[in-house]
């Protein structure tokens, strides 16, 4: 397949986009709004059974860099009850979206700037390795009000920042659950996710509190299979299995936390049609949001293995 080009965006749910708009623009360093609309969107009707009424912010970080080259979609709910909270029992690698990672210079001091700016300290900043290659890393984690988890990394194995201050430099990769890794992998290839970072089966201990009662049992964590392939172009994604398996925490589609994300594509037209010779079932088609003065957003949603709310995009913005 051609013309992918890796993840483009996570979408994640918020109780109020304005304070959102706040926080990850002025402290996160998404300060960059491509676009900030409000209606019906209808490319998500086959997750959220419905055109839902949505407010939706697309956010660029001026500090991105080759490795950190995604981006955030804010998104609130407007109509009904107004967004679904966090899928209950979701603490990492259920079915589902379950973290945005922000590759940053400076995990420490980033760390600190997000807890002082309302951000709760998930985990306290370290330094890790991840096999096979031994590649190393600094790692801290955080969330944001409506509970988004943002891990922060510097990949000091494969880069070390730009010169400057610290500071985040857009989405590295987004993590999601899913049921069997091989059938992830050979799916996610295909969309061009073919060069392997890193694979781990243990369980990460530092995120041991996360795991509550009465969805797991403290004292038997089940086990993390983790991966994380690369696209040329584009953030990486984090496909988990853990054994034995956690809740299905995909939520209602616009839920509080990160529940989407989008596949960047040149062509969505191409790119959907490609889909559907490989035998991938694609929701309906493109649907195109008119953002005025000839600027386009593009989308489609299709069906990945376990269901996660996962699109293709073309933005012409
Ligand atoms: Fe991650």
């Amino acid at each position: 397949m051609s013309g992918f080009h890796g993840v483009d965006h996570v979408g994640v749910g918020v109780g109020d986009i304005d304070a959102a708009l706040e926080l990850y623009g002025r402290h996160v360093g998404f300060d960059r709004v491509l676009f900030d609309w409000t209606g019906e969107l209808p490319s998500v009707e086959a997750f959220a059974g419905r055109a839902p009424r949505v407010r939706v912010a697309m956010l660029e970080n001026g500090g991105a860099t080759p490795i950190g080259p995604g981006r955030v979609k804010l998104v609130q709910v407007l109509d009904g009850d107004g967004p679904p909270p966090v899928p209950e029992g979701q603490a990492w690698g259920e079915v589902g979206v379950c973290e945005i990672c922000l590759h940053v210079r400076k995990v420490a001091d980033v760390h600190r700037r997000l807890v002082a700016a309302g951000c709760a300290s998930l985990m306290e900043p370290m330094s890790a390795d991840v096999p096979p290659a031994g590649v190393s890393l600094d790692i801290s984690y955080v969330a944001d009000p409506w509970g988004t988890k943002l891990e922060l990394i510097e990949w000091t194995g494969l880069w070390r920042s730009l010169p400057g201050p610290p500071r985040a430099e857009g989405v590295n990769h987004v993590a999601f659950g899913v049921t069997e890794m091989a059938r992830t992998r050979a799916f996610y290839e295909r969309l061009g996710f073919t060069q392997l970072l890193f694979e781990s089966v243990d369980f990460f201990d530092p995120m041991a509190p996360w795991y509550r009662a009465p969805w797991y049992d403290p004292g038997r964590l089940p086990a993390q299979h983790m991966t994380m392939p690369m696209a040329a172009q584009g953030a990486a994604i984090e496909p988990v299995v853990l054994d034995p398996p956690g809740p299905d925490c995909r939520g209602e589609w616009g839920h509080l936390g990160p529940m989407d994300f989008g596949i960047r594509v040149a062509n969505i037209d191409a790119a959907a049609a490609e889909l559907r010779a490989d035998g991938i079932e694609v929701h309906g088609e493109p649907q195109t949001v008119d953002l005025g003065g000839g600027r386009e957003w593009r989308s489609v949603a299709f069906a990945e293995p376990d269901g996660n709310y996962v699109s293709l995009v073309e933005g012409r913005y």
